[in-house]
C-alpha cells in the first residue's frame, strides 16, 4: 500500500439514534436536523464528505427520520416557485443540496447502538474502504470553517501508508475521558499514531495511554473524534460483536477486534470538533458558525 491509495468514494453517516439528550424536541425532530445557522447539522457533515471526494452518501435512518430523506431530495415545486419569484440563487442552492452526491438511505430497524447502525451499511458498501462520519458532529478547520476535507484527507493518507483502518483522535482531559471511546498507542510521526488499544468510555484511571514522539504521556487521554476510515473487514467483526457497554453493540468493540487483525492508525484531529449531541453543544456550534459571517 502506498500514499496513492484509491480515493474513498463511499461515506456512511449514522443518524438513527433516539437523541435522548435532546428530548422532548427529538420526539418529532431528528437531532441531525436541528439548525446551526440556517442549515441542519447533517448538512455540514455531508458537505465535508463531498469536499473530501465522496460521491456516494449512505445515511442510516430510522422510523420518524423522514425529514432527513426529504432534505436531500429534489423539491421541484419549491424550485419552480423560487425561480418564478426571481430567486434563482436560492433555487440553485436547493438543487445543489440534492445533487451534490448520490444519496442512499437504509433503516436501522432497532436502535441497538452505533455498531449495529454501521452494520446496516454492509450490503451497500460491499468490498471497498469507506468513510464513516457521525452525523451529530461538525468538524471545523483551524480557521473555524466547517465542511472542509482535512479530517478525511488525513485518514486517507494514513490508510495509504499502512493499508489499515484509521480514526481521527483528539486529546481530552481526564474529567471528560469517560464519555468517549479512548485509544492507547504510540505516535509514529507528528500527529500520526499506531494504535494498540481501544476502550469504550473508560474510568479515568483505566484510560489507556498514548506515548508521544518525545516519549512523554499526556495527562487525560486521546479519544475518537467522530471521523473514521474503515476497510470492509470491519463488517465481519461487527456481525460478531455482542452487546457491550450500555447493552449496545459498540463500534469500539469491533474496532478493537479489527485492530488485532490488521492494525489501526490514529490521526490527530486537524481543527476542532463541535459536538451537537446536547443542547449546550448545539448553542456553541451556532455561536461559532454564525460568528464566521459577522
Ligand atoms: P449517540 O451516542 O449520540 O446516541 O449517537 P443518540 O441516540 O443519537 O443520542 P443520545 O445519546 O440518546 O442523546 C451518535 C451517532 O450515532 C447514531 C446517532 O444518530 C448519532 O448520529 N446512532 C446511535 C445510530 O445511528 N443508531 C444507534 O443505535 C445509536
Amino acid at each position: 500500500m502506498n500514499a496513492a491509495a484509491a480515493p474513498v468514494r463511499k461515506a456512511v453517516l449514522p443518524a438513527a439514534g433516539f437523541g435522548t439528550r435532546f428530548l422532548p424536541i427529538t420526539k418529532s425532530v431528528p437531532k441531525e436536523m436541528l439548525p446551526v445557522g440556517d442549515k441542519p447539522v447533517i448538512h455540514y457533515v455531508v458537505a465535508e464528505a463531498v469536499a473530501a471526494g465522496c460521491t456516494d452518501i449512505l445515511i442510516i435512518v430510522s422510523r420518524d427520520k423522514s425529514s432527513i430523506v426529504d432534505y436531500f431530495d429534489r423539491a421541484p415545486d419549491l424550485e419552480r416557485r423560487l425561480r418564478a419569484a426571481g430567486k434563482d440563487e436560492l433555487a440553485d442552492e436547493i438543487v445543489r443540496i440534492a445533487t451534490q452526491a448520490r444519496f442512499h438511505f437504509v433503516r436501522q430497524p432497532e436502535m441497538k447502538g452505533l455498531g449495529d447502525a454501521v452494520l446496516q451499511a454492509r450490503d451497500h458498501v460491499g468490498d471497498e474502504p469507506f468513510a464513516l462520519l457521525l452525523a451529530d458532529t461538525i468538524i471545523v478547520d483551524s480557521s473555524g470553517v466547517p465542511g472542509q476535507p482535512a479530517a478525511l484527507d488525513t485518514l486517507h493518507a494514513a490508510y495509504g501508508e499502512t493499508g489499515a483502518s484509521a480514526v481521527v483522535i483528539e486529546h481530552v482531559p481526564a474529567d471528560r475521558i469517560s464519555r468517549y471511546g479512548v485509544v492507547g498507542g504510540t505516535e509514529r510521526a507528528p500527529g500520526r499514531f499506531t494504535l494498540e488499544r481501544m476502550v469504550e468510555k473508560p474510568a479515568p484511571a483505566e484510560a489507556p495511554a498514548v506515548r508521544r514522539l518525545d516519549g512523554t504521556v499526556d495527562p487525560g487521554g486521546w479519544a475518537f473524534a467522530a471521523r473514521y476510515l474503515f476497510t470492509p473487514a470491519v463488517f465481519a467483526h461487527l456481525a460478531r460483536t455482542r452487546p457491550g457497554k450500555n447493552n449496545e453493540i459498540q463500534l469500539t468493540d469491533a474496532m478493537a477486534a479489527l485492530l488485532a487483525e490488521e492494525g489501526f492508525s490514529g490521526c490527530r484531529l486537524p481543527g476542532e470538533r463541535l459536538d451537537i449531541g446536547n443542547p449546550r453543544g448545539l448553542f456553541e456550534a451556532n455561536r461559532r458558525i454564525l460568528s464566521l459571517d459577522a
